[in-house]
């Protein structure tokens, strides 16, 4: 089929045939459609939603552009999870080294921040020395002798999901929950895994905002794994406030180092306790959720998860001086008190521009080419609920010169949008959903 007469049918409604879809996404892959025959079809998807026959043949197609990490039936069974993304999100930090340290393998692949929300591979890299680019054979091998490896996204793992996801960036179609849906169990297919817990972000901090569709989203990437019989099981999470304490990439490290001592805030604890459970479950190693927490909890409270940590570290290049003495991480030469300015009920906090004032700072990227600062960024403990006075403090913001945390103080504070209306704030663990239904948990 002509890729014009491809375009129009999905324009107008109709489905197209899945091995039209393959060849049209292959030749885009090697150049030969152009971008913005791509860009209109995927403008039309984002209108149009997807079959179930097309979204498989888009996940089908996206998969064979690259490689697949081969565990070749090696024992053990291996778990991921995959986060939607949001602010002060440092879950994964803690969530590999602990349920590997019981007994589940854990091969995770992570990307950069881009936009507010930030990245795993920014917050590790935070570490002096330790290496984030491990090549897939290291990647399989220290999955296999030591139960994990944490690398960011390699090039040769769905590279037309990368060449997709770049057009889309610039052209207003990321938030299609079949694009999204498909672009990341594509990559965790890819990375050899039996099973896959999701963490689906939802409130103003999220990619997609609304309850709704962040269900139908975890509901379409379950469906996804179940084509490839892969275990998914998804928890919708709150982010209508920043999760933990510090946003930004080394004050979140030494956030994620506290809790795997088994401190740390209490919501970043229950999020990883409860997602390490589902793993556990999938991984064998629990026989139900009740059992699974049980066992994730005490292996933060005896430091078994943060001995996995150290083993990680070392065996990534990283110094592991700074488990033991914070101060070894990258320091910023500001920091400073920023109080609320006004008395009152916090009604609610804008979480995306609370992660855009860490962006501000230089704790992210605006494009994929800026250079982070690892140092940067702010410890905010203010809840949607509080009561506050002019001189509470909102955040201790971390900067790098005077100017810019002058600038992260005024944008901190018009994140805060005080008063008496506030709604409740948002459930941190609203839903369970499985192949086999939604659950409301809170
Ligand atoms: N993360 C991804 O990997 N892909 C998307 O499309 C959106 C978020």
């Amino acid at each position: 089929m002509r890729a014009y007469s491809l375009i129009l049918r999905k324009r107008d409604g109709h489905p197209v045939p899945p091995d039209a879809l393959r060849s049209f996404l292959r030749a885009y892959h090697h150049g030969d459609v152009p971008d913005y025959q791509m860009a209109a079809f995927l403008m039309a998807v984002f209108f149009r939603g997807l079959t179930p026959a097309e979204l498989s043949a888009l996940v089908e197609e996206v998969l064979a552009s690259g490689e697949r990490v081969d565990f070749g039936g090696a024992p053990g069974r291996r778990v991921d999870k995959h986060s939607t993304g949001g602010v002060g999100d440092k879950v994964s930090l803690v969530l590999a080294p602990l349920v590997a340290c019981l007994g589940v393998q854990v091969p995770m692949m992570s990307g950069r921040g881009l936009g507010h929300s930030g990245g795993t591979v920014d917050k590790l890299e935070s570490i002096p020395g330790f290496r984030m680019d491990l090549s897939l054979e290291r990647f399989r091998g220290q999955v296999l002798e030591l139960g994990t490896a944490l690398i960011s996204q390699t090039p040769e793992i769905a590279p037309l999901d990368g060449k997709l996801y770049a057009l889309r960036d610039v052209t207003a179609t990321v938030e299609s929950i079949p694009l999204i849906a498909a672009s990341i169990m594509s990559k965790k297919i890819a990375e050899g895994i039996d099973g896959l817990v999701l963490d689906v972000k939802t409130g103003n901090g999220a990619f997609l905002p609304e309850e709704e569709r962040a269900v139908e989203l975890a509901r379409t990437m379950i469906a996804i794994g179940g084509d490839h019989g892969r275990d998914v099981v998804a928890l919708v999470t709150a982010m209508d406030r920043p999760l933990g304490v510090a946003v930004g990439n080394a004050l979140e490290l030494m956030e994620a180092l506290d809790a795997l001592r088994g401190g740390g805030p209490a919501d970043l604890r229950e999020v990883t306790v409860s997602l390490a459970a589902e793993m556990l479950v999938m991984g064998g190693a629990a026989d139900g959720v009740a059992e699974g927490r049980h066992k994730a909890a005490a292996a933060l409270d005896d430091g078994r998860a943060l001995a996995m940590f150290r083993s990680v570290v070392k065996a990534q290049g990283g110094d592991a001086a700074v488990i033991d003495d914070p101060a070894v991480l990258p320091r910023a030469p500001v920091v400073r008190e920023v109080t609320v300015g006004q008395a009152g009920r916090v009604a609610s906090l804008d979480t995306r521009a609370i992660g855009e004032a860490a962006v501000g700072l230089g704790a992210g990227r605006s494009s994929l080419e800026d250079q982070i600062d690892h140092r940067v960024g702010f410890l905010l403990p203010l809840r949607p609920g509080d009561v506050v006075e002019r001189d509470t403090v909102l955040a201790e913001v971390h900067a790098a010169d005077e100017a810019s945390a002058e600038r992260a103080a005024g944008e901190l504070r018009s994140a805060v949008r005080l008063g008496e209306d506030a709604a409740p704030p948002r459930p941190l663990i609203s839903h369970r959903v499985t192949a086999a239904g939604v659950e409301r948990l809170g």
